[in-house]
């Protein structure tokens, strides 16, 4: 399986900066065609971006960074899957530990969203991880659990839907989670789809959470990491693709 490198660009950049990383990302790509035997390659820019990004894309995919549990109508300020499809986004992520905390979203509404999206046709990236004092306690396997559980929806498989594991106290911090932590926590999750889904084997499970080049390869080079998620370093084309140039 083709590792999925997927770039969170968060509420960064203007429209100029959006445009320019992305002819940044895909100048890389194409001065090194090999990565796209080993990679697949989507971005995330900021919803207002995304036309223009759309435009200037090659070989990498579109993707959102959330969208509404509603198909249309009176929701100010809420983006429709189906808007999103129109626009040309392939994939979105929905759950993500900051959408968790600072908008209160919990796994029903996540579950919601991910079902519309994959009615629409979009590929969800559905967001686990746990809270640094929930791993203090020893509870993470249950948080990631039971947020799996509860976020994934009817009719989710292995084409619609990648899961990212990103542990909160990793995400833009600079630390990162113990090879042994992540072996652990994939092998819990990669378990727990094999459980519920019929191709839950095949589906792609993201690590993220201060995922750089100097140590993607090491993360890369554990059981069960199907791709990256990156916050920080998607916004520097060198670093984004040295981090896919470092999958063996
Ligand atoms: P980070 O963010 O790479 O900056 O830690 C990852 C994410 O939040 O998806």
């Amino acid at each position: 399986m083709k590792k999925l490198i997927a770039g969170n660009w968060k509420m960064n950049g203007d429209k100029a900066a959006a445009v320019a990383l992305m002819k940044d990302v895909e100048g890389k790509i194409a001065a090194n065609p090999g990565l796209l035997t080993t990679c697949d390659f989507v971005v995330c820019p900021p919803f207002v971006h995304l036309a223009w990004v759309k435009d200037n894309l090659n070989k990498s995919a579109l993707g959102a960074q959330d969208c509404s549990e509603k198909a249309s109508g009176a929701f100010t300020g809420d983006t429709a899957p189906s808007m999103l499809k129109d626009v040309g986004a392939t994939y979105v992520i929905l759950g993500h530990s900051e959408r968790r905390q600072y908008h209160k979203e919990a796994d029903a509404l996540i579950n919601a969203k991910a079902a519309l999206a994959n009615q629409n046709g979009l590929i969800t990236i559905i967001c686990v991880g746990e809270l640094e004092a929930e791993r203090e306690a020893g509870k993470e396997f249950d948080v990631v659990s039971q947020q799996l559980s509860g976020s994934l929806p009817e009719g989710a498989n292995a084409q619609n839907t990648v899961i990212a594991y990103e542990p909160v106290w990793a995400i833009g911090t600079g630390k990162t989670a113990t090879p042994d932590d992540i072996k652990a926590m994939h092998a819990f999750i990669r378990q727990k789809l094999e459980q519920r889904l019929a191709d839950g084997k095949n589906m792609r499970i993201l690590y993220g959470g201060s995922v750089k080049p100097s140590n993607a390869a090491e993360i890369f080079g554990v059981d069960n990491v199907d791709g990256a998620l990156i916050g920080g370093a998607s916004l520097k084309a060198d670093d984004f693709i040295g981090i896919a140039a470092s999958v063996k």
